[in-house]
């Protein structure tokens, strides 16, 4: 498939996308949200990958929504052009996605790696809603999501005053899995990678619909989403092959089913 502002690759079992427009810090556009959306469906259709990596470059993972393209929009521009709403579909892949941020994730960045499961970070990493400095607001969850991740505190002083995070902070905050050396960063992001996708598809799934449960519900809907999903998994051959594998010691051979 041909991509103007990504690049696509399959190593294995996982899906990588490689945000792709150096000369503007990887600036979220319509093209690049249209590509990273048509990237991510096609391989979430695919059995044969369990995970995908979203990554940028050294110097940004995306230092926001593309502002020269936003600038001269009306507020019924974005209403009705749903200017940011294939975002939603890429939030909503149920194949686990892994941020592998590196240099700048500002604005749309940050709330773009805030759509993924698990965010890796190079000790480079920089996050913030810097919107505020532009006479608007995070139009991508970034008011939703950073306070579910970081509590309500840490994330208004953000939201309000624009301020950005380096990479130890956003890890005490918990707006981070795990921090790295820069050099590190990929090579993280492909062992984390290809261990979920050694796991069976249909146990990941419902791992993934899970955790959504928890950010997205209630306490007591989450608890019945959980105890469905759990039960579910009793009726899969991987389930018996798992349990067996670990009484007999040995490894298991999943088979996704
Ligand atoms: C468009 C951008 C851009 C952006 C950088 N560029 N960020 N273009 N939209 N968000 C472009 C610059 O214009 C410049 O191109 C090139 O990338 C390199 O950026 P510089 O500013 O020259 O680099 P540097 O001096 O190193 O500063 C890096 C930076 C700064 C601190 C990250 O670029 C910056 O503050 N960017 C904007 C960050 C931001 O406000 N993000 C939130 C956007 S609003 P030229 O051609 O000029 O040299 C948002 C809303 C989300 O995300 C919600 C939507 C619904």
């Amino acid at each position: 498939t041909d991509y103007d502002t990504i690049l696509v690759s399959t190593r294995g079992r996982v899906g990588w996308i490689t945000l792709n427009r150096p000369e503007a810090l990887n600036a979220l556009n319509s093209q690049v949200c249209a590509e990273v959306v048509a990237a991510a469906t096609a391989f979430d259709a695919d059995a044969g990958i369990g995970a995908i990596v979203l990554t940028g470059s050294a110097r940004a993972f995306a230092a926001g929504a593309d502002i020269k393209e936003m600038e001269s929009k009306t507020g019924l521009d974005m209403t009705m052009g749903d200017h940011f709403g294939g975002w939603g579909q890429f939030a909503a892949v149920r194949t686990p996605v892994i941020a592998a941020v590196s240099g700048y994730a500002l604005g749309g960045g940050c709330e773009l790696a805030m759509m993924c499961d698990i965010i890796l970070a190079a000790d480079t990493a920089r996050f913030g809603q810097p919107e505020i400095n532009l006479g608007v607001i995070p139009g991508m969850g970034g008011t939703q999501r950073l306070i579910r991740a970081i509590g309500y505190y840490k994330a208004a002083e953000l939201v309000l005053t624009g301020r950005v995070m380096d990479a130890a902070e956003a890890e005490r905050a918990g707006l981070v899995s795990r921090v790295v050396p820069a050099a590190e960063l990929l090579d993280e992001a492909s062992t984390v990678a290809e261990t979920i996708a050694s796991k069976s598809l249909p146990s990941v799934f419902a791992a993934k619909a899970a955790l959504d449960a928890a950010m997205e519900t209630t306490l007591a809907e989450g608890l019945r989403f959980e105890k469905q999903a759990f039960a579910a998994l009793f009726d899969t051959h991987d389930q018996k092959e798992g349990m067996a594998a670990f009484r007999e010691k040995r490894a298991p051979g999943f088979e996704n089913r």
